[in-house]
């Protein structure tokens, strides 16, 4: 090879932002697995944010119909308007809350809906609030858009909830926003009804957008995920219900999620997503009508599913030492336990300093995936998904266990 081609290639300056955004940890660690299991290596797999079972048939028969009658050109760039409506529906019966047709965005993924929306509201020299630990996207969204993320601790004590008193402190002059995910993506926390109402006061007070991540709303083990919209719907005018077909109706590579809000912004995210993408996917979006409209029943099905799982996975955390979790997580498929109790320790003197390290270390050693919780912003944990079968979570804390037996100090 030239050599001059590297030093070339090591001279493109890129644009800032996208220089600095570094890959999704969860996708990488994803990633890794499905490459060491190409190579022949048997990974168990507890990385992936995706639920393990299949698409619902009648969903997918939607789509074969959708396919066979030939729908598959240009739609309204956010969305068709059977798609809206199915949308406003499920807003109305799910949340209760009441949307036009102009306030509503679907695009590819809740994903492209979330980035498309902070894209459209923030800007340089603006600060958005993201209580941590959280999904691992909301940080690098906000910095593609200019604006800094203000990350407010939410103590592992305090049930991985924000506090009004922390929240009201992170405010600054420059505040515009704040992002909210219950039941949240890493921690499984949920937030009640009466922790609702005290932000929602605050929030109102300070005039912030309020954008609500319902993506796991359907997975919730102990009554329904109240809204804050609900709770408070004088935040609706200044707030966004951001939401996926992909975790509630298991269609991760569907590529269909939504937003809900004020219609000015709508129409700019969707300028937006009209310039660098386009429509979802025109069969999707017939999948996605048939997924929010027909019975619901899967959806609870999937959640029973859980729950056993849930309850299985939280025994093993517990019994595993140097591992702890004083929560039970409320919603969504993951535990987040704390590993502070192995920091220092070391597999053949490979030393334990964070949960990113204990992470590929067990990758490595014993070919389970999980996700370090750096990226989260707690770097003493670890993200562990339960959307696997039982068979392989027994399998894979088996593994943990033996690698844990064999750390020294
Ligand atoms: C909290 C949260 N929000 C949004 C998403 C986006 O989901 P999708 O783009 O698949 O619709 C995810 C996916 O993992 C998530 O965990």
């Amino acid at each position: 090879m030239n050599p001059g081609a590297d030093e070339s290639l090591q001279m493109i300056k890129l644009n800032r932002r996208i220089a600095a955004l570094k890959p999704s940890a969860t996708m990488a660690a994803e990633t890794r697995a499905t490459e060491l299991k190409a190579a022949g290596v048997d990974v168990i797999s507890l990385a992936a944010g995706e639920p393990d079972f299949d698409t619902p048939e009648r969903i997918k028969d939607a789509a074969r119909r959708a396919l066979a009658e030939g729908r598959t050109k240009y739609t309204p760039v956010a969305g068709m308007r059977e798609l809206k409506d199915a949308i406003r529906l499920k807003l109305k019966r799910d949340n209760g809350l009441d949307y036009d047709v102009t306030e509503i965005m679907a695009s590819a993924g809740g994903k492209q809906a979330e980035a498309n929306i902070i894209a459209a509201l923030f800007d340089e020299g603006d600060e958005v609030i993201i209580p941590t630990p959280a999904w691992v996207s909301f940080v690098a969204m906000v910095n593609l858009s200019g604006a800094s993320a203000t990350l407010v601790d939410c103590p592992e004590d305090a049930g991985f909830s924000l506090d009004p008193d922390r929240l009201r402190r992170a405010i600054t002059r420059r505040t515009r926003g704040i992002i909210l995910n219950s039941p949240s993506n890493p921690t499984g926390a949920v937030y009640s009804a009466s922790q609702l109402g005290e932000l929602a006061k605050i929030l109102l007070d300070a005039g912030l957008w309020v954008l609500s991540d319902d993506v796991y709303e359907h997975i919730v083990y102990d009554g329904a995920a109240p809204h804050i919209f609900q709770i408070e719907p004088r935040l609706k005018a200044k707030g966004f219900a951001l939401n996926s077909l992909s975790k509630a109706y298991a269609m991760t590579g569907w590529r269909i999620g939504f937003a809900a809000g004020p219609k000015e912004v709508i129409a700019a995210a969707a300028r937006l997503q009209g310039q660098n993408s386009g429509n979802p996917n025109s069969i999707t979006q017939i999948a996605a009508i048939e997924a929010l409209t027909g019975p619901q029943g899967e959806t609870r099905a999937m959640m029973e599913e859980f729950r056993r799982r849930r309850q299985l996975v939280v025994e093993r955390v517990r019994k595993i030492p140097g591992f702890s979790l004083p929560n039970v997580p409320g919603g969504a498929f993951y535990v987040f336990p704390n590993i502070s109790g192995l920091i220092g320790m070391n597999l053949d003197g490979r030393e334990i300093s964070d949960g990113n390290s204990f992470a590929d270390l067990l990758l490595d050693a014993a070919h389970v995936a999980i996700v370090g919780g750096n990226d989260f912003g707690a770097p003493h944990h670890v993200r562990l998904s339960y959307a696997t079968s039982i068979e392989n979570l027994n399998s894979a804390f088996d593994r943990i266990e033996s690698v844990i037996a064999r750390l020294k100090r």
